[in-house]
């Protein structure tokens, strides 16, 4: 799939031409054929901390690179910090109503200046340490006794702006601030799905962060393959879940993927997205770091942040509509985020750190790969794209 492909305009709970296109080619359950595969993956590239920095450099910091759904910003004057890749960003919703991203580094000596870890809501940040004051433009706006800096000027001491776009309910940044990232591909057919999804305009209904004893790609593996999912959450997700052929395209270096649910009947296949997500899923990987499931009554976001060659972070955010108008469908909301947190947090993320223990100690050289595990090749050739040569 290319970015310039001609379609017909997104529309708010209207399946987009490329989903569409997947879910025509979904057959019916009982004509499901598994791709026949023989495929490895060299242990290494999960354990080797030049890779882990090469990736972090090349990948992650060159962007572009997701830092959290734009429902983290719910209205203006809001702001949230979040550390990706060793970076400290500030996210902000200014004034106007646009989003920004700023290195959360106080210019008086360093300071890390916002460190709430929830959404704040203020037109200033005042810095902790001896009270500079920023606007969510990032200018510095006063200094207490600035009489004793003469000759300052604030017009020079702003935050450190960060490229970064707001596509499709997603805030993508580029980490280095003197090469600004090519963000036409996470603007256009991806951003177009996401908000056919209407995850543009979604409410964030709850997240929860997750500390991961793993490598950044093997939890992103563990999101990949549809061949665990009735076999590990065979407690949990099992029953919702059956094995699917699934139809998979690539965005670019994204991947878009259509599972079926036990119900799918290729007879019913319409443009509605609220009728679709009752009979299948759809899922996408927003390289790098983005997972995105969709289920009937939210979408789940993770956002994966590498930490160290052996340790990630995930964010995980659920976004519903709307804001929950009944004690029912509250409750409703509140049984799936108790469910997904275990699902992610217990089982996905557990597989992830527990692979890698196993792939740290020596004993196996490569991870084998079969026919429900191929959007796991396409995500690492993806990954070793952007390294080039290593
Ligand atoms: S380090 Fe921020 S005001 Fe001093
Ligand atoms: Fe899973």
């Amino acid at each position: 799939m290319s970015e310039t492909s001609i379609q017909e305009p997104s529309v708010a709970g209207r399946v987009t031409d490329g989903q569409f296109r997947l879910l025509s080619a979904m057959p019916a359950l009982s004509d499901c054929k598994y791709p026949e595969v023989r495929d490895t993956i060299p242990a290494r590239v999960y354990t080797d901390p030049a890779r882990y920095e090469a990736e972090v450099a090349r990948i992650f910091r060159a962007g572009p690179t997701i830092a959290a759904p734009s429902a983290l910003l719910p209205e203006p004057n809001t702001y949230h910090q979040v550390k990706i890749a060793g970076m400290p960003v500030l996210l902000t919703r200014n004034k106007a109503g646009k989003v920004k991203a700023f290195a959360n580094v106080c210019r008086h000596r360093g300071m890390k200046l916002c460190t709430s870890e929830r959404t704040e809501k203020a037109p200033r940040i005042v810095c902790p340490y001896h009270a500079w004051t920023y606007n969510l433009d990032g200018a510095l706006v006063g200094l207490p006794r600035s009489e004793t800096f003469p000759g300052l000027a604030k017009s020079e001491l702003g935050l450190l702006e960060l490229p970064c776009a707001d596509a499709g309910g997603l805030i993508w940044v580029g980490l280095d601030a003197d090469n600004p990232p090519d963000f036409s591909g996470v603007t256009g057919e991806l951003a177009q799905d996401l908000d056919a999804l209407q995850m543009g305009d979604a409410f964030l209904y709850d997240h929860a962060t997750f500390p991961v004893k793993a490598n950044w790609k093997l939890v992103m593996d563990s999101m990949l393959d549809s061949y665990h999912v009735t076999r590990l959450h065979k407690d949990s997700l099992a029953q919702f879940s059956v094995d699917s052929e699934n139809q998979i395209d690539r965005i670019g270096l994204h991947i878009r993927n259509a599972a079926h649910r036990s119900n799918f009947d290729p007879a019913l296949v319409s443009r509605d997205h609220d009728a679709m997500r009752r009979m299948m899923v759809f899922s996408y990987i927003g390289f790098p770091n983005g997972i995105i499931v969709v289920s009937p009554g939210y979408v789940s976001l993770g956002v994966v942040r590498p930490i160290a060659v052996d340790e990630t972070a995930v964010d995980y955010y659920m976004l519903a509509q709307e804001k929950p108008q009944t004690e029912k469908a509250e409750g409703r909301l509140r049984r799936s985020m108790e469910l997904m947190a275990r699902v992610f947090g217990e089982e996905d993320y557990w597989a992830a750190a527990m692979c890698h223990e196993g792939i740290a100690s020596g004993a196996i050289s490569q991870v084998n790969l079969g026919g429900m595990e191929v959007q796991i090749r396409m995500f690492q050739d993806a990954v070793t794209d952007r390294l080039g040569e290593i």
